[in-house]
């Protein structure tokens, strides 16, 4: 029989290791990493949800489908980009699924439920789109990283192409809610910075498509530009009911690159030609990276990616250089935190690190409506950091 000093040294080797992340006890190394998936797989960011859960499956199969060295398990949560089932649904994933990593989601509100959950619980919490200032600024979390954006990154720098194109006085519309507010902040502190005036904020409740009385305002304003944003089958309607309305090429239409992301299909791109818009990604990036990716994308999916594709890709990424450095061990808090913090993900859109507050640094790209692609133009943001502002991480 072991003696109480053997038992003791024993046990302290096993835990030093464990913590280092070296070695993991066989029912650890046998378990799967449980993940859970809390997406949009109904209504009008359908399209939002399938692209980044496509993208993040995708980065773990050209991985060998492991992460950290085991096998992995998916738990799918379709979050109908409701916010007041926000919490409900997460605790699905986290507390009956008991899922050791949450991907997710698309919609602001919703990720403020998911948010609460993550910080009472601690799970790690992987934003794939969601743009909430708070989740990397003053609610900012250890467990919680984002490889998307805020909300007002991909705005900041449309203000100054339009006043740069004669467009003094425009007009801002979007959904109401904390997505649709926060790209105007965005939007506002760009534009007047350059020396533009908003003459009218317009707005009408997320996910409401009836645009014609607000249609209507902006013909009888006639603001020398009009600045906007909207995402997935709202923003297809918006478009096409800017052009039915007699607007397109009369104002011209600028908006985060949301409002023509994934959509211009055939029926589409004749009402979009022309409008100009500012993302962190374009599939008309001409590098090796994105080739490769693309052409991967279109093989496995039979569809062209989109910037979703891409932010649910690199979340992807991200958990398997995390999972890596602790050799799969999720326990290992400190270690995988630092490494998701160090690392540089080598995306689509071009290489990019971590903020303090754990938000991508990012190029910003200013794109056109030709064809059927979103043309790049040139960078109008070179490694854009959110502000982090109330952040008190690193
Ligand atoms: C949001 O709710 O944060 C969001 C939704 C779609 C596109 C971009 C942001």
């Amino acid at each position: 029989m072991a003696s109480r000093r053997q038992l003791l040294t024993n046990t302290a080797a096993m835990l030093g290791a464990a913590s280092s992340g070296m070695w993991l006890p066989a029912h650890a190394q046998n378990a799967k990493v449980r993940i859970g998936l809390m997406l949009p797989y109904t209504g009008t960011f359908t399209q939002l949800g399938v692209a980044i859960d496509n993208g993040f499956r995708m980065a773990l199969q050209e991985a060998g489908g492991k992460v950290g060295g085991r096998e992995v398990e998916f738990f799918k949560v379709d979050d109908e980009s409701e916010p007041s089932k926000g919490v409900e649904n997460a605790n699905k994933l986290v507390q009956r699924d008991k899922v050791d990593v949450l991907i997710g989601t698309v919609h602001s509100g919703v990720q403020m439920g998911i948010h609460k959950v993550a910080r009472e619980t601690g799970v790690l919490n992987i934003i794939p789109n969601a743009g909430m200032h708070a989740a990397t600024r003053a609610l900012c979390a250890p467990n919680v990283f984002r490889t998307s954006f805020t909300n007002s990154q991909p705005t900041l720098a449309l203000g100054k192409v339009m006043v740069d194109k004669g467009h003094k006085k425009a007009v801002w519309i979007t959904w109401k809610y904390a997505a649709g507010d926060e790209s105007g902040e965005g939007f506002k502190e760009g534009y007047v910075a350059a020396g533009g005036t908003i003459v009218k904020e317009l707005g009408l409740p997320f996910p409401n498509v009836e645009f014609q009385a607000l249609l209507t305002e902006i013909a009888s304003i006639k603001p020398d530009a009009v600045a906007c944003f909207f995402s997935g089958g709202g923003a297809s309607k918006f478009i096409r009911d800017y052009a039915a309305a007699g607007l397109a090429g009369k104002i011209p239409l600028y908006g985060s690159g949301f409002l023509t992301e994934g959509l211009l299909d055939d029926e589409l791109a004749p009402s979009a030609q022309g409008i100009m818009t500012t993302l962190h990604y374009s599939t008309s990036l001409a590098t090796k990276r994105n080739d490769a990716f693309r052409l991967a994308y279109a093989k496995t999916f039979k569809m062209q990616p989109d910037v979703y594709a891409v932010q649910g890709y690199d979340a992807g990424q991200l958990l398997l250089q995390g999972a890596a450095a602790v050799h799969g061990d999720f326990s290992n808090k400190k270690a995988l935190y630092a490494a998701m913090e160090n690392a540089v993900i080598d995306s689509p859109r071009g290489k990019w690190t971590m903020s303090k507050a754990h938000n991508p640094v990012q190029d910003i790209y200013l794109r056109t409506v030709k064809g059927k692609e979103n043309v790049v133009l040139g960078v109008a943001a070179k490694a854009l950091s959110d502000s982090g502002v109330g952040c008190k991480l690193g």
